[in-house]
């Protein structure tokens, strides 16, 4: 564990840090401002299963417009195809450097996919009310199914990159890539389309310096543009 977390805990508690395994304690203002776009990985560094499945677990307790959960994450592992990812992301070195490459996908018709999963744990009353309000809101509506997709998944994306930095890892959102090619080498069904891909593990070159925000008072406006 990192020195500088340590300062969240009293100094009793140091002793027991080491028998948590896994774990690294950020506090989200500081997961926020230290995340950045990392392009250079450690690329002998190994994520566990574990670790990668408490990331997750975590990551998609994300918000979905009507609980739909549309993405689907396909972690590619094979060697082979990383390399064919990395040729069709124009050399982009961290699809073969990273520990993990995620490749965030959606699916377009998971509205109408047995919607009663998504509110399976709700009263009778509230899946009365809601499953037809899914049905209703998208049927015919092909531009909120693929926009849900975008939203509700890059919410998700917003949450693994940061649960990835509290745990210690950095990582890199990209869509940088052929898309068409990435859709092949994956086996796409033809009715997801991607998202994104994120690029995680450890650094092994800083991100450099943040190249210029928007100041506040030019985007963040009070009832009206
Ligand atoms: C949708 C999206 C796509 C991106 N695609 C790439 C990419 O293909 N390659 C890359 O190196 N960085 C990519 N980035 C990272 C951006 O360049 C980076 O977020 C931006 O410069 C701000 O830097 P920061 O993330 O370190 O704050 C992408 C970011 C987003 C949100």
């Amino acid at each position: 564990m990192p020195e500088k977390h340590l300062r969240y805990f009293p100094w009793r508690m140091k002793n027991f840090i080491p028998n948590l395994k896994l774990k690294v304690f950020m506090n989200i203002k500081e997961a926020i401002i230290s995340r950045r776009s990392v392009k250079h990985f450690d690329p002998r560094h190994k994520i566990s299963e574990g670790e990668l499945q408490e990331l997750m677990k975590y990551a998609i307790l994300s918000p979905t417009a009507f609980n739909i959960q549309h993405w689907r994450f396909i972690q590619v592992q094979d060697k082979d195809k990383r390399q064919l990812i990395e040729e069709a992301s124009w050399g982009q070195k961290q699809v073969t450097e990273a520990s993990v490459l995620l490749v965030v996908c959606a699916d377009l018709n998971a509205w109408e996919k047995n919607p009663e999963r998504y509110w399976r744990n709700a009263p009778t009353k509230v899946q009365s009310l809601l499953l037809p309000a899914i049905e209703n809101y998208y049927t015919n509506h092909h531009q909120a199914q693929r926009d849900e997709c975008f939203r509700s998944s890059s919410i998700a994306a917003m949450n693994i990159m940061l649960m990835a930095k509290g745990m210690g890892y950095d990582s890199c959102p990209m869509d940088g890539f052929n898309f068409d090619k990435v859709a092949k080498i994956i086996k796409l069904p033809h009715d997801h389309i991607i998202i994104m891909m994120i690029a995680i593990g450890k650094r092994r070159k800083d991100a450099k310096l943040r190249p210029g925000q928007l100041p506040l008072n030019k985007i963040f406006l009070t009832d009206s543009f």
